[in-house]
C-alpha cells in the first residue's frame, strides 16, 4: 500500500492560512500556492532512488549520489494543477513537465481525458501529479489511470487541501501510489467543495468567476 501523508510543516500551516482567507487576491494566491508547492516537493522526494556516480572533486576522485534514472515527470491537472508547477521546478529545475487535461461527462459524470502530452519512457520516470484541491477524487484517480495507460510505475500525487472521500477513493482506486496533502479538511459539501477548503482553487489562481 502506498502511503498518505500531510505535510504539516508549520510553514506550510503558515502558508496554507494566507491562501484559505478569502480576501487573499489573486496575486497572492498566485505566489504562496507555488510557495508551498516547493516545501513539500523537498518532502515528497525523500524516497526517490538514487545511484552512484563517480565525481572528481577539487581533491579527490569520490563514489557520490545523484537522483537515479530518467528525469522526473511533473504533470499538472488542468487547469488549477498549472498553480503548482513553477513551485515544484524551483527544486527540480531539470523535471520535464507532462500536461492532463479532463472534463465531466454531464451523462455518466464520470472524468474524460481532452488532453495528454507527456513525455517518452513514462516506466523509467518518476512522476509527480500536481492538483491543489483533492476532493472526490475522480478527477485524480483519472490522472493516475491515463499515466499507468502509457507505462508509468512510479507515481506521486500532491495536493494542497484534501477531502478525507478523495483520499479514500483515490487510495481505494489505486493503493500503490503515495498521496500527498498539505492538509485534511473536513468533508465535502452538497456542491463538491471541500470544507473548510479554500474555494475553487483554479479560479483564485486565475482570477476567474
Ligand atoms: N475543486 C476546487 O477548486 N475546490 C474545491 O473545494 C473542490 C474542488
Amino acid at each position: 500500500m502506498g502511503k498518505f501523508e500531510v505535510l504539516d510543516h508549520p510553514l506550510i500551516q503558515h502558508k496554507l492560512t494566507i491562501i484559505r482567507n478569502k480576501d487573499c487576491g489573486t496575486r497572492e494566491f498566485r505566489e504562496v500556492v507555488n510557495e508551498i508547492a516547493e516545501l513539500m516537493v523537498y518532502e515528497v522526494c525523500r524516497d526517490m532512488p538514487l545511484e552512484d556516480i563517480e565525481v572528481e572533486t577539487p581533491v579527490a576522485t569520490a563514489v557520490e549520489k545523484r537522483l537515479a534514472g530518467k528525469k522526473v515527470v511533473v504533470v499538472p491537472i488542468l487547469r488549477a494543477g498549472l498553480g503548482m508547477v513553477d513551485g515544484v521546478l524551483e527544486l527540480l529545475p531539470a523535471a520535464k513537465v507532462g500536461h492532463i487535461g479532463m472534463y465531466r461527462d454531464e451523462e455518466t459524470l464520470q472524468p474524460h481525458e481532452y488532453f495528454v502530452k507527456m513525455p517518452d519512457h513514462l516506466d523509467k520516470r518518476e512522476m509527480i501529479i500536481v492538483d491543489p484541491m483533492l476532493a472526490t477524487g475522480g478527477s485524480a484517480i483519472a490522472a493516475v489511470d491515463a499515466l499507468k495507460k502509457r507505462g508509468a510505475k512510479s507515481i506521486r500525487f500532491v495536493c494542497l487541501v484534501a477531502a478525507p472521500e478523495g483520499v479514500k477513493a483515490l487510495r481505494e482506486a489505486h493503493p500503490d501510489i503515495d498521496v500527498y496533502a498539505a492538509a485534511l479538511d473536513d468533508h465535502l459539501n452538497e456542491n463538491g467543495y471541500i470544507v473548510p477548503g479554500l474555494g475553487d482553487a483554479g479560479d483564485r489562481l486565475f482570477g476567474t468567476k
